[in-house]
């Protein structure tokens, strides 16, 4: 049996019938291997251990080429197949589960930006790392002011902060652009926050701010009022109540009567009837100096919406943390 002969019969065949074949020929029952392999006890007894010993070694050898053709082969076969079937102008497959769509947050911040668009303001997007300055200092809070519990947060080692609050942006904006100005900042905002049904570590407001000549306190509300009814598609009942940030003064919290219960009190509102939506307000003497804004000329307002809870209210969705859970079954539903 000459080895090198067979091991070039195996290479050289490139189909898996011919190569069955030659399994057959080398070692099937009247395999040209099989007959050797009967013949040694017929040998001489000094020859029989070295052929045996070299023959069981070849047959170990050939069937092992044997398996890795016949593995070369099917693989390819299995390649050409798909090249010969595939077909460039068909439509993708649907996968199982549907194609991905668009996150409810980010559906709802686009419908967001639409409406504030046609009210004439601008899109401006925030850092997701900032600094201490504009996080905190130049909103009127300085190191060491109380209102720094309310927001502090997680901070990196060099002293930047992933931003608490879109407000971050505030003093961007106003030293920027020159009145009249109107723009609003949507924005991922980060917290140290033990989470519960509605509170999230991570979440979205969307910041506002209109700074321009002869601005009051009816603006703003004209302004929550007009973007609220668009946003639910309906009218709204409305209230005004004090609040506090240091960045705007007075500080006031716009809340909207319960747009699922209609006022009548249920588990969204908390009983009570209405959901404060958007804390709001003039924006700070100090805030605009920082800004080096002409108070003399020019007021203005800000506000920073949680855009999470708008959400939540729009679809009557329980608990903000199915919004980061990646369940399809929920996600399916927008
Ligand atoms: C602020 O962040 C102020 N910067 C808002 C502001 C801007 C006031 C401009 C005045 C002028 P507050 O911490 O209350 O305020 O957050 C604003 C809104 O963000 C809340 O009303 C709520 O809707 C949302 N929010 C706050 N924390 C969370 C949280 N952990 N999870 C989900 N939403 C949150």
């Amino acid at each position: 049996m000459d080895r090198e002969e067979i091991f070039s019969q195996i290479q050289k065949t490139f189909q898996l019938e011919p190569l069955l074949r030659l399994q057959e020929e080398l070692l099937g029952k009247k395999g040209k291997l099989t007959q050797a392999l009967r013949k040694i006890p017929s040998l001489p007894p000094e020859e029989r251990a070295a052929e045996g010993q070299r023959l069981n070694l070849l047959k170990k050898e050939v069937q092992e080429a044997l398996a890795k053709k016949s593995q070369d082969l099917e693989n390819k076969s299995n390649q050409d197949q798909s090249l010969e079937y595939f077909d460039v102008t068909l439509p993708g497959k649907k996968p199982p589960i549907g194609t991905g769509t668009l996150h409810p947050i980010t559906q709802m911040r686009q419908k967001a930006e639409e409406i504030f668009q046609l009210m004439g303001f601008e899109i401006v997007e925030p850092r997701e790392v900032d600094d201490d300055y504009h996080v905190f200092e130049s909103l009127n809070i300085p190191p060491g002011h109380p209102a720094r519990d309310m927001w502090d947060t997680f901070w990196t080692e060099q002293g930047h902060i992933p931003i608490t609050h879109t407000s971050s942006m505030q003093n961007r904006v106003l030293t920027s652009r020159k009145p009249p100005i109107r723009a609003i900042i949507p924005g991922k905002c980060f917290r140290h926050e033990a989470t519960d049904s509605r509170h999230e570590h991570t979440f979205y407001q969307i910041e506002g701010v209109l700074v321009d000549k002869n601005i009051t306190l009816t603006d703003l509300i004209g302004t929550l009022v007009t973007f609220m009814e668009a946003f639910y598609e309906k009218k709204i009942r409305y209230k005004i109540q004090p609040s506090y940030f240091p960045f705007v003064e007075p500080g006031l919290e716009f809340l909207i009567e319960c747009v699922i219960c209609q006022g009548k009190g249920c588990s969204t509102c908390g009983r009570s009837g209405w959901l404060e939506l958007v804390p709001c307000g003039p924006i700070h003497p100090k805030v605009m100096e920082m800004a080096n804004l002409d108070q003399e000329k020019y007021s203005g307002f800000a506000w920073g919406l949680g855009l999470d809870r708008l959400v939540m209210i729009k679809y009557g969705i329980e608990d903000i943390r199915r919004f980061h859970s990646g369940d399809l079954r929920f996600l399916g539903q927008f």
